[in-house]
């Protein structure tokens, strides 16, 4: 049986958290294989909203949730996350698998990447100062530590070994730090991780294939995010697009199935970079206000824009999205005319390509719909949905030549339209 994947194709919070967790009663089992406590999924049922940063979104359901080899785990975080999910009656222990091969955050991990940001100034990243950059930068380096060393006997040499090449770095930034107590969490959280099952995930992965077991991966961050393919730098230092999934779960390109794709009916970004068709005006503080546009992991105001068809036809190409989950068209419900970006104009030249600088001037072209102004947050059967909706569907259908099949009209698992 192949892997479905979902990935998220803006930047991030396309409402990847809802996606998996509505679509795991059709999976055995649930992956992440990227990305780390920076991700925020949030999803919600029987009225209650819950935020997963580390632990695959399928954990509220009977499937299995594997964090593979590619992701990074702050030992601290993953803790309070198991915690949070036990005192919800939730028994983690029974299906919750970790890769030997996953890489940790240190404290110092984090410490290194604020001291970064500070020193950028007015460059800075925006990151979410969880530790992604300097881990993953440790683990390209070779100088990385897994999952599985804390089940060697030199694990405390290695430890310290490349702390002391963190002081090191440190040193070069103006930055007071002190770890003791973090420190101490951190290996009392090692003591707990140990508790779970640790597995070689790639051999597992592939049994669980061979035994046509159903598999969904659950990309993290957005593909515009992606190290080689985002807004260079101002991206995550993962790889966000499909890639990504094959590395971070030891899987062949060919077991790859269905490219779910999820899309939110406008765009956000939280933290710095290019925004081409970001809203500065009116329209952008009423789209915050009415969808609560505010991080799930940092609480920052996300960025609000209209929907950019250009980034999305680019990432569509490099994913082999098969189909599209169209979340939060409810927020549009309110809005007189809504735009679509289908072009962009760099230097007085008309293009529907992302252009490879990043400072690069673009003047977004837009097409103008006509709004629903209907509360189609309430429907729940395609029949209902307005006209002006089906236009705006079909609009985008046309243009990234993929087929939309869940719109989502609300976070619950139950506000959800499905199309085929
Ligand atoms: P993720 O990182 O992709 O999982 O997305 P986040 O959880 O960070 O952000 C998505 C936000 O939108 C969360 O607060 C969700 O509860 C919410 N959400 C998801 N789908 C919908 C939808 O269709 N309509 C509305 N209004 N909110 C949604
Ligand atoms: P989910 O999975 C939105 C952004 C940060 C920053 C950049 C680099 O919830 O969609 P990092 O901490 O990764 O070094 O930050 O990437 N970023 C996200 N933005 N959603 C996320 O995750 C993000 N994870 C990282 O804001 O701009
Ligand atoms: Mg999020």
């Amino acid at each position: 049986m192949k892997i479905d994947v979902l990935l998220g194709l803006q930047w991030g919070d396309e409402g990847k958290g809802k996606g998996v967790d509505l679509l795991t009663p059709n999976y055995d089992v649930i992956t992440r294989f990227q990305g780390g406590p920076n991700a925020g999924h949030s999803l919600e049922f029987h009225g209650k909203k819950h935020v997963l940063h580390l632990i695959p979104s399928g954990i509220f359901h009977d499937s299995i949730n594997l964090i593979g080899n590619g992701v990074v785990i702050d030992p601290v975080r993953f803790r309070t996350e198991i915690e949070n999910l036990q005192k919800l009656g939730v028994d983690p222990f029974k299906k919750l698998l970790i890769s030997r091969k996953a890489h940790l955050i240190l404290p110092t991990h984090r410490i290194l990447d604020a001291a970064i940001e500070e020193a950028k100034g007015k460059e800075k990243i925006g990151s979410t100062l969880r530790g992604i950059g300097p881990t993953y930068r440790d683990k390209i380096g070779r100088d990385g530590l897994r999952v599985g060393d804390i089940e060697t006997i030199d694990f405390k040499t290695k430890y310290e070994k490349l702390k002391a090449k963190h002081e090191l770095l440190l040193n070069q930034y103006n930055f007071s730090y002190d770890i003791a107590k973090d420190e101490e969490e951190w290996m009392d959280s090692l003591e707990f991780m140990k508790r779970f099952e640790l597995v070689n995930s790639e051999y597992r992965i592939n049994e669980y294939m061979e035994k046509d077991k159903k598999i969904l991966a659950e990309g993290a961050q957005g593909s515009l995010l992606d190290v080689d393919f985002g807004s260079y730098p101002f991206v995550t230092s993962s790889n966000t697009t499909i890639g990504g999934a094959c590395t971070g779960m030891g899987i062949a390109p060919q077991a790859i199935g269905n490219v779910i794709g999820i899309v939110k009916a406008y765009c956000t970004r939280v933290g710095s970079g290019p925004f081409p068709s970001e809203l500065h005006d009116e329209a952008g503080q009423q789209l915050r206000d009415q969808c609560a546009e505010y991080g799930s992991t940092t609480g920052r105001p996300r960025r609000c824009g209209w929907l950019d068809l250009v980034a999305l036809k680019y990432v569509v190409m490099l994913n082999g999205v098969t189909e599209i989950i169209l979340t939060k068209a409810d927020v549009l419900d309110e809005f007189e005319t809504i735009k679509i970006c289908t072009s962009y104009m760099i230097n007085g030249k008309e293009t529907s390509e992302l252009p490879f600088d990043i400072n690069a001037k673009i003047e977004p072209v837009y097409s103008t719909l006509k709004g629903w102004n209907t509360q189609i947050k309430h429907m729940r059967k395609k029949e209902e949905l307005p006209a002006e909706f089906n236009e705006y569907l079909k609009f985008i259908e046309n243009y990234v030549k993929v087929p939309v099949s869940i719109v989502s009209v609300g976070p619950d698992r139950n506000a959800s339209i499905y199309m085929r």
